[in-house]
């Protein structure tokens, strides 16, 4: 079985299907690692990340590895483990800025859809009900008000160390929602068939509990 969660960032998506995953016993693919991984990366590599064609020449000598770990995920990158550097909102404008270019998102959707092939699976992330997974049996949109997403965001870089004020995570929030929601390739967007959730005034929990009455027909 596939399960799809898309959404816009801090609408508590990876917390949701991480829960439902846990529930259901099913494996959780987070895609948002995955673009936050090669995005590191390529930046390591001394690649501007804004730049298609310098990231494009660069992707044929990168290498992704996505493995599962009991119920969490490690994303490697030529052979080193990228997991513990991906959460910064500086890894999350180079994820955005990478994944407009269509280079990109073809060599992860593969990864992507190669992955899924071999589990009961959820994935979460932008394109997964509308590109990556189109046949999936449950999709989702969750969604939340730019300041409720903001306010989720600032709890969970505190939760990893980070202490950076409520304004700058909303502002870099809604400037990667403009990215991703605009780009050419692939753009955030609700779709017709998606069930949407909005988390603003909800709990982790009660959405993760909606999820479950829907995929287990209760609903
Ligand atoms: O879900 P996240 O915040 O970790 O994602 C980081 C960035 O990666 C996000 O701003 C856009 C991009 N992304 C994408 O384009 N498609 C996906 N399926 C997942 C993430």
């Amino acid at each position: 079985m596939q399960i799809a969660i898309d959404g816009p960032a801090g609408a508590g998506k990876s917390t949701v299907a991480r829960e439902v995953a846990a529930q259901l016993g099913f494996k959780y693919l987070d895609t948002g690692a995955m673009y936050r991984a090669i995005g590191v990366a390529l930046a390591d590599a001394g690649i501007d990340t804004a730049d298609g064609a310098a990231v494009t020449d660069a992707l044929p000598s990168v290498e992704m590895k996505v493995e599962f770990d009991g119920d969490s995920q490690k994303v490697c990158v030529n052979g080193q483990d990228m997991t513990g550097r991906i959460r910064s909102p500086e890894a999350a404008m180079q994820a955005s800025s990478v994944a407009a270019f269509p280079g990109v998102r073809d060599k992860l959707v593969e990864l992507q859809r190669r992955t899924a092939a071999g589990y009961d699976i959820i994935m979460d992330g932008r394109d997964i009900g509308s590109y990556v997974l189109p046949d999936a049996d449950y999709k989702f949109y969750l969604t939340a008000s730019p300041r409720a997403r903001a306010e989720r965001r600032r709890r969970d870089l505190l939760r990893l160390g980070q202490d950076v004020s409520e304004e700058e995570i909303e502002a870099e929030i809604r400037r990667r929602d403009a990215q991703d929601m605009h780009r050419e390739y692939a753009p955030l967007r609700q779709a017709p068939d998606q069930v949407l959730i909005d988390t603003t005034a909800m709990s982790q929990q009660e959405a993760a509990a909606e999820i479950l009455r829907i995929v287990r027909g209760q609903a």
